[in-house]
């Protein structure tokens, strides 16, 4: 063939396989009606446990989850160190009040704190009286937090930081809204800040405003130092610092294990921005924070190694420490060069689970908490299984973690789905992002991997790509495809996050994400509502079920599950139609006679939109979330409608189980979650 007509065919091929691509289920609605069968047998013989863990959560330090999100701190660049060590530096956003001839600002390496020796000078030229008067209000310094601080009418807030002067001072700390009003403040006069002196002071709001700022000012000629200027709410978390109500949403997720502190931000573009657990903890003022060079932004490290550990355990949750095991995205550590990185994270380890007189374990008491904290998954390094070093560095950790703690399961970048692992491992990790047909079908993935050696931890999964939107419909029934097929695998796959778990809309590095915030508000995308109806899955049983369905598009997963609240027992059938077509799906249960199955209490869950492409958003968070009806005359045959491009969950309340919070009439309202 001609060259000109071989392009001609390639061209035509491929616009035929971009058609064909864009013609699949991608929203459009056809009017038939397909009949499919579900069976499942309730005898749970033999029974299949579904791991406790199985669905938990990916956090990573991306999008501003932590700093600015997660991590309550109000104030960014808290220590005047994210411009770098040496001076003069960029402050930003610290903002000065006042021009050249009021007030003059810079930083020089004057801090108390050796790990952060950048401070803030500010030389006030301006006085109360005299020929250079202060404007109204004073001049100095202002911080806007990140996208501004939320500040809430009512609600307490803590201001610490440290001062130095030559002159006694007189201050005020206030926080401003954004059409300049004062929402709180507080006077400090002191005469004994020749030394650096901390100060701290408790700020009730009298006002509310999402956008506020800090700022510290003045209107006495002096001259100035600050460092490490701290506001956090009093309400966060049990105190520990977390905003309550980006808590609140993984906590309602019920997770079985979180990871943490990443991702690609594990590894770093370079070692020397990489996360380092050890320059995390300790007092807060004294961390020297660090350039999160992947997804380019300054953490101040508030959110440390003892603060993941501390949420996991808030969470009431198993933590997964991912360790960079001297391996950033651009470096690899020689063999020969790596014992002390070993050690680290052998120190690391001791922090976390050592006895608190053990030396490690002792800084973890100074830091409030002597018992231990239950960690137990060690995964070394993210995504580097083929690099050069990895298998080096990989047994070198290994051996190292399991001569020291034989029982913690260690976790190893490389793929054991497709072939047999060339070293030992207690799990592989596994991350998937791809288009919604292919996360689809991905369900059937586990299908036929070995069931002898290590399980998977798919620890991220995602569809992207234009057709996922900023987290919409689609994206989430697709990965409940997937996620049926882990579930159905779950002899092979022992755990599953999605990711990324947070973005704050002001900084979107990744799109799309499970959760969206801003300062003051939050929502989760369809991907984090899907996961709600995995939520029961982790511990329960997995029941037979049999498909029969004239589509590919249809994927259904059944298990036994126990309400530990209620203490009542439930069948619960999920099933996903990716497709355009609504289908009967006729349900029938064997293994149950009708009578074991209380229709008051079992209910119809459903998730989907008019729009695949629907999205939630702050003006409509729960536009595609799940709606609960009641299941009127339940028994063990039924037949359901299943909307097109639909996720349902089907509840069968076992019967000898009492309904304790049923309407007074003992049938639910329809009712959204
Ligand atoms: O989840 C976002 C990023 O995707 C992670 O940091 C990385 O592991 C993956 O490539």
């Amino acid at each position: 063939m001609e060259p000109k007509y071989a392009a001609c065919v390639v061209l035509a091929f491929s616009l035929m396989v971009i058609i064909t691509y864009y013609l699949q289920p991608h929203g459009v609605v056809a009017d038939a009606t397909q009949t499919a069968s579900l069976s499942l047998n309730a005898s749970q013989s033999p029974a299949k446990k579904i791991p406790e863990r199985m669905f938990g959560l990916a956090f990573e330090e991306i999008n501003h989850s932590g700093a600015g999100g997660l991590w309550a701190e109000l104030v960014s660049n808290r220590g005047f160190e994210a411009g770098g060590p040496n001076t003069p530096s960029n402050i930003s956003p610290w903002t000065i009040i006042g021009n050249e001839t009021s007030i003059l600002v810079s930083t020089d390496r004057s801090s108390c704190f050796d790990k952060n020796k950048v401070a803030l000078q500010m030389e006030v030229l301006c006085d109360v009286d005299g020929d250079n008067i202060c404007p109204t209000g004073g001049v100095g310094v202002y911080n806007p937090g990140y996208w501004g601080m939320n500040i809430e009418k009512g609600k307490r807030y803590r201001v610490a930081f440290y001062v130095r002067s030559l002159q006694p001072i007189e201050m005020s700390v206030s926080f401003i809204g954004s059409k300049e009003q004062k929402l709180a403040t507080y006077d400090i006069k002191d005469d004994d800040v020749a030394e650096w002196k901390k100060m701290e002071m408790v700020l009730e709001a009298y006002g509310s405003d999402a956008n506020s700022r800090l700022q510290l000012t003045t209107s006495k000629s002096s001259t100035i130092w600050l460092d490490q200027v701290s506001a956090l709410p009093l309400d966060t978390h049990n105190g520990h610092g977390f905003r309550q109500d980006l808590f609140n949403m993984l906590a309602a997720l019920k997770p079985g294990f979180i990871r943490f502190p990443g991702g690609s931000y594990v590894e770093g573009g370079r070692l020397m921005n990489a996360f380092r657990w050890r320059e995390t903890i300790g007092a807060w003022e004294e961390r020297p924070g660090h350039f999160n060079d992947v997804w380019q932004y300054w953490t101040d490290d508030g959110l440390g190694y003892f603060e993941y550990l501390q949420l996991a355990e808030d969470l009431g949750t198993s933590p997964i420490w991912v360790v960079n095991i001297g391996i950033s995205r651009n470096e690899q550590v020689d063999n020969s060069l790596l014992m002390p990185f070993v050690q680290d994270t052998l120190d690391a380890i001791e922090f976390a689970r050592g006895d608190a007189s053990s030396t490690m374990g002792s800084a973890r008491a100074a830091m409030g908490h002597p018992e231990p904290f239950d960690l137990q998954y060690v995964a070394a390094g993210n995504q580097d299984c083929w690099k050069k070093n990895y298998r080096g560095s990989y047994m070198k950790f290994y051996n190292a973690i399991k001569e020291a703690y034989p029982d913690i399961k260690i976790i190893t970048n490389c793929d054991a789905s497709a072939a047999v692992l060339d070293h030992p491992a207690d799990l592989y990790d596994y991350h998937v992002y791809t288009n919604a047909n292919s996360m689809f079908s991905m369900a059937h993935n586990f299908d036929h991997t070995s069931r002898n050696g290590p399980k998977a931890f798919v620890s991220e999964y995602a569809v992207t790509g234009g057709e996922a939107g900023r987290g919409n419909m689609l994206k989430a029934l697709a990965e409940a495809g997937f996620l049926i097929g882990l579930e159905r695998n779950s002899d092979a796959v022992e755990m599953a996050s999605s990711a990324p778990l947070f973005v704050n809309v002001n900084d979107q590095r990744f799109n799309p994400d499970a959760i969206v915030f801003d300062s003051s508000k939050v929502y989760g995308t369809p991907t984090y509502w899907m996961q709600h109806l995995f939520k029961a899955s982790n511990g329960a049983t997995l029941l037979d079920s049999t498909l029969q369905s004239p589509s590919s598009s249809l994927t259904a997963s059944a298990i036994s599950w126990t309400d530990a609240d209620s203490g009542r027992s439930y069948i619960r059938v999920k099933v996903v139609n990716f497709g355009g077509n609504r289908v009967n799906l006729k349900l029938s249960v064997e293994g149950l006679d009708n009578r074991s199955i209380e229709s008051a209490g079992s209910t119809l869950t459903t998730l989907t939109s008019t729009n695949v492409k629907d999205e939630n958003s702050f003006k409509e968070p729960k536009k595609v979330s799940p709606v609960i009806n009641a299941l009127k005359n339940a028994s063990n045959k039924m037949t359901f409608v299943i909307p097109p491009y639909s996720f349902i969950s089907i509840d069968l309340l076992r019967k000898s189980h009492v309904i304790q919070d049923a309407g007074s009439n003992g049938v639910y309202e329809s009712r959204v979650i």
